[in-house]
């Protein structure tokens, strides 16, 4: 294993040091080769003069090839010193370099912030494209966002549970992606598009303090701040109130704020509350961009959204649907949520009830959302009833949730935070696939690994499936 990166050299000046890593790039002065050696920490400068047994062998190299070097870390003459490197003031004086493996020209440049660079090619040879500091500083910034989230719910007796991949649709508003059951021919599995049910099971379960860094599937039109799958700090809580939840939300992200981007200033503490019927007449936006200045990229304009209506009309479908999802609590315009009068209003006049929904926004984007819960069944099936479905339809796909509810539901609540979208604007970034590995482009593909791609008819066949022809 290597025992040092570039940037440790800055403290071994006079001493032997092995490094690893990719040639950036290369200058022949004759009798004299500089070249840069890149790893993941920075770069630095190596020379190597013709008495060297190994000049030869540095003639040969190649931007991208992957070498070993060992060489003295030696201060610069002032005279050379490089303030736009790390690693300016030093350099390694050669004594052996070992060729690890040659690299072609690449597809494509790495030198850029990479913003020129048609998306597809660069998501077609993402691998290459990773190895741009940009790129490198994204995923690095988004691990230790995510280790800063889970120490921070961790210490606050949080209890991380994993949920399925393979379960049964839950609804938040988007298409299922289906996976078929090869022994249960004609049924399917459904990618979850949110841990939903299951964390509201877990309340059930008597956890009381849950949350997962959880991978959601939706399939949905991607958009710059949508993806088909994505990551949500996922959190659920048995006895609290909403207010419980929005103050711990905003602890979390002041915190994750001061700690990971602490150049960035946020604009209000604490973050507003706003209703919905407030912003929507002021803004006519449920996820204002408060920013005073919208050009300053260190503004940070939080706020929560309270008080939406339970139910939107749905033109396409002609019914009721749930605003967040219907498993949020109703409730009236006073704030009665008395079984009977909510009853009433389910039956009679549902456009009238507000919910328990919250929603968080920053700059413009909705980053979270989330609710305090229905945990009485008679009413959450009346919310499903007043959806558009049958008594009977609500217990075949929810009857799990609705039995558990009889064996001792605590009062709960939670919301889910958008990784992906949070990062996007705390790293200034214009995509949400900036900080994704390995994202879907716009449309839904992968060029790299050539997904979706179509399937053997002998694994279709083992499924029970036809395709139609178009
Ligand atoms: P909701 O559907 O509002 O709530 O999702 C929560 C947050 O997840 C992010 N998000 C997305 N990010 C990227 N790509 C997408 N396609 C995408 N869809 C959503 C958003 C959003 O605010 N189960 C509820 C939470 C709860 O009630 O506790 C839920 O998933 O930032």
């Amino acid at each position: 294993m290597k025992k040092f990166e570039v940037l440790d050299s800055k403290n071994k000046i006079g001493e032997k040091i092995e490094l690893f890593g990719w040639v950036n790039s290369l200058r022949e002065h004759g009798k004299i080769i500089f070249f840069d050696l890149r790893d993941r920490s920075g770069l630095i400068q190596c020379v190597i003069d013709s008495n060297s047994e190994y000049f030869e062998l540095a003639k040969e190299l190649r931007p991208e090839y992957v070498i070993k070097v060992e060489g003295i870390v030696k201060e610069r003459d002032p005279k050379f010193v490089n303030p736009n490197i790390e690693t300016g003031e030093i350099e390694i004086l050669v004594e052996k370099i070992e060729i690890l493996n040659k690299a072609e020209t690449l597809p494509i440049p790495i030198d850029t912030d990479g913003y020129e660079i048609n998306e597809e090619r660069r998501l077609k040879y993402r691998y290459i494209d990773l190895r741009r500091k940009r790129m490198q500083r994204n995923l690095m910034i988004r691990s230790k966002a995510i280790n800063f989230i889970r120490n921070f719910l961790i210490n606050k007796g949080f209890i991380e549970v994993e949920t399925p991949i393979l379960t049964k649709s839950t609804p938040e508003g988007a298409r299922d992606y289906l996976v078929p059951s090869r022994i249960y021919k004609g049924k399917f599995y459904a990618l979850p598009q949110s841990p939903q049910q299951y964390k509201q099971l877990l309340m059930v379960a008597g956890i009381e303090k849950y949350f997962q860094i959880a991978r959601c599937f939706r399939d949905e039109d991607p958009r710059g701040d949508r993806q088909p799958e994505f990551t949500q700090v996922d959190i659920e809580m048995s006895f609290i109130e909403k207010e419980d939840i929005l103050t711990l939300v905003e602890e979390l992200l002041i915190e994750l704020v001061k700690t990971i981007f602490p150049e960035k200033k946020i604009k209000e503490i604490p973050f507003p509350h706003l209703t919905y019927e407030e912003v929507m007449q002021k803004y006519n936006s449920d996820k204002p961009d408060l920013r005073e200045n919208k050009n300053n990229h260190h503004e940070l304009a939080f706020a929560f959204i309270i008080d939406f209506p339970m139910f939107e009309w749905k033109e396409t479908e002609n019914r009721w649907d749930a605003m967040h999802h219907p498993f949020t609590q109703p409730k009236t315009r006073s704030g009665s949520k008395e079984r009977s009068v909510l009853i009433e209003y389910l039956e009679n006049k549902p456009e009238e009830l507000l919910s328990e929904q919250y929603d968080v926004v920053l700059n413009g984007f909705e980053i979270g959302g989330g609710s305090i819960r229905t945990h009485d069944p008679e009413v959450l099936i009346k919310v499903f009833e007043t959806m558009g479905n049958k008594k009977e339809e609500v217990l075949e796909k929810f009857g799990h949730l609705i039995e558990a509810f009889k064996y001792g539901v605590p009062p709960h609540g939670g919301i889910a935070l958008g990784i992906d979208r949070i990062l996007t604007i705390l790293l200034n970034e214009p995509s949400i696939r900036e900080v994704i590995a390995f994202p879907k482009t716009g449309e839904g593909r992968d060029p790299m690994m050539e997904i979706p791609s179509e399937v053997d008819k002998a694994q279709l066949d083992e499924l029970g499936i036809d395709i139609k022809e178009k």
